[in-house]
């Protein structure tokens, strides 16, 4: 890093200065008074730090605290990054890895776990020790293919919510839904607030629909936006789907019947949807479901090996492994650990493992996909017997697949 530039704290009073670099590094303008009044509060809270070429703030980067669901259900304190921008005239001078730098001194001194991320460029983040540990789909789908869907349960009651209904309804059930995939996090009140902004305030065609139980109760909800077709607007309309949460499996069916059986919609797209999505295997065709990319999602980076590790369950075998982690920030993340259907126990006097992964590797497998041995094929995991990759495989993969369901 250049001498004259500085990177610290950033303190509330300067989280708009801070803004103006991070938002033009994002493509979009400064925020404006309107913008900063109704938006600014989005950074209290935050763990931000800057960049600073003397007085003049060139980029920022943060995150907010939330946790994250891993393998066996237990919840890590986590860092959401977000906000990571250096102003196009201050680029490839070392200034973004002195803000994550100090991210991740930051996480390790608060007790943070894991960091968490979603990246505007695959290449970025691997420099930082972040692995990828969750991809998802971009799907889009043609209702009248689709129909009639194979449902376990019927009929079925829905709702349309009122603005003010919204966050309570959507709240309440996704308590109830998280759990379902690894890698799923809580949400803190702001990510609420933007998610469901256009819903609440009742405008772009945006709609929350939830379905009822036989008490009558609220147990699911899905979230869509419409329009007409633009250039041909007798061909119909277009859905996008947001969120489709449920308290079981039989309602996150019974939401998709809802939303495919909506008149004069011949269209649904969907940017961010699990690889493992229910609703194709009850598709009168399948190829209604169309997978248009599947996509980089989730980008982890552990802070705490001793603590991620502990805090995971592992499959029940015969087999354990040693692994032997590197770090080049976090000297407390160098060493061995035993890893067994009991457990992690850190080998205090082992500097060799079965298998040898550095942060970003073990990052991109801690939530169990891809596999230890297809990590082994491309060199990322370095192993003396390949039978240690199965034997890792084993304890680590898990069946449903990881899946945030939140940007961030
Ligand atoms: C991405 C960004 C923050 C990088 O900032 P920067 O200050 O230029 O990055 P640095 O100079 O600190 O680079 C650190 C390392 O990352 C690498 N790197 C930086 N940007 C990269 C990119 N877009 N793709 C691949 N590698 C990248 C650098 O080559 C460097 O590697 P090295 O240390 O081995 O030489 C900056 O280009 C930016 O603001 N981009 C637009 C906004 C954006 O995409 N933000 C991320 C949002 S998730």
């Amino acid at each position: 890093m250049r001498s004259g530039y500085e990177i610290r704290a950033t303190k509330p009073d300067e989280y708009r200065a801070t803004a103006g670099a991070v938002y033009p590094s994002l493509l979009t303008s400064p925020p404006s008074d309107e913008r900063w009044e109704k938006y600014g509060y989005r950074w209290n809270g935050t763990a931000t730090y800057s960049a600073w070429d003397r007085e003049r703030c060139v980029g920022g980067a943060s995150y907010s605290f939330l946790d994250t669901v891993v393998p066996g259900g237990a919840m890590l304190a986590t860092g959401a990054v977000a906000r990571v921008g250096v102003l196009p005239t201050h680029r490839r001078q070392g200034l973004a890895r002195g803000l994550m730098n100090a991210l991740i001194d930051d996480a390790a001194e608060r007790g943070v776990t894991l960091l968490s991320l979603r990246a505007s460029e695959a290449p970025i983040y691997t420099n930082f020790g972040f692995g990828l540990a969750g991809e998802d789909a971009a799907v889009t789908i043609d209702p009248g293919r689709a129909r009639p869907l194979i449902l376990p349960v019927e009929p079925n009651v829905f709702r349309m919510l009122a603005g003010e209904e919204i966050l309570p309804a959507v709240q309440s059930v996704y308590g109830r839904w998280l759990g379902r995939h690894p890698g799923q996090i809580t949400r803190p009140q702001n990510f609420w607030n933007r998610y469901y902004e256009s819903a609440i305030e009742q405008k772009d065609g945006s709609f929350v629909v939830a379905h009822l139980d036989e008490r009558g109760d609220i147990d699911g909800v899905v979230q869509y936006a419409l329009r007409w077709a633009e250039e041909n607007p007798r061909a119909g309309g277009a859905g996008t789907i947001g969120d489709i949460i449920a308290s079981s499996k039989a309602t996150e069916l019974a939401l998709w019947q809802f939303l495919l059986d909506i008149d004069l919609v011949t269209a649904w797209t969907a940017d961010g949807r699990p690889l493992d999505d229910l609703v194709k295997d009850v598709m009168a065709d399948r190829r209604a479901y169309q997978v248009t990319a599947i996509q980089d999602e989730q980008w982890l980076r552990i802070i705490d090996v001793g603590s991620a590790l502990a805090a995971r369950t592992y499959n029940q075998t015969k087999a354990s492994v040693t692994l032997a982690v590197s770090d080049d920030r976090l000297d407390a993340n160098n060493g061995v650990w035993r890893i067994s259907s009991d457990g992690a126990e850190r080998l205090a006097n082992q500097a060799v493992g079965d298998l040898a992964v550095d942060i970003g590797g073990l990052s991109a497998l801690y939530l169990g996909r891809p596999s230890w041995a297809a990590q082994g094929a491309v060199g990322k995991v370095r192993y003396t017997a390949e039978e240690t990759l199965d034997s890792a495989d084993a304890l680590f993969s898990t069946i449903t697949s990881p899946y945030c369901g939140s940007f961030f």
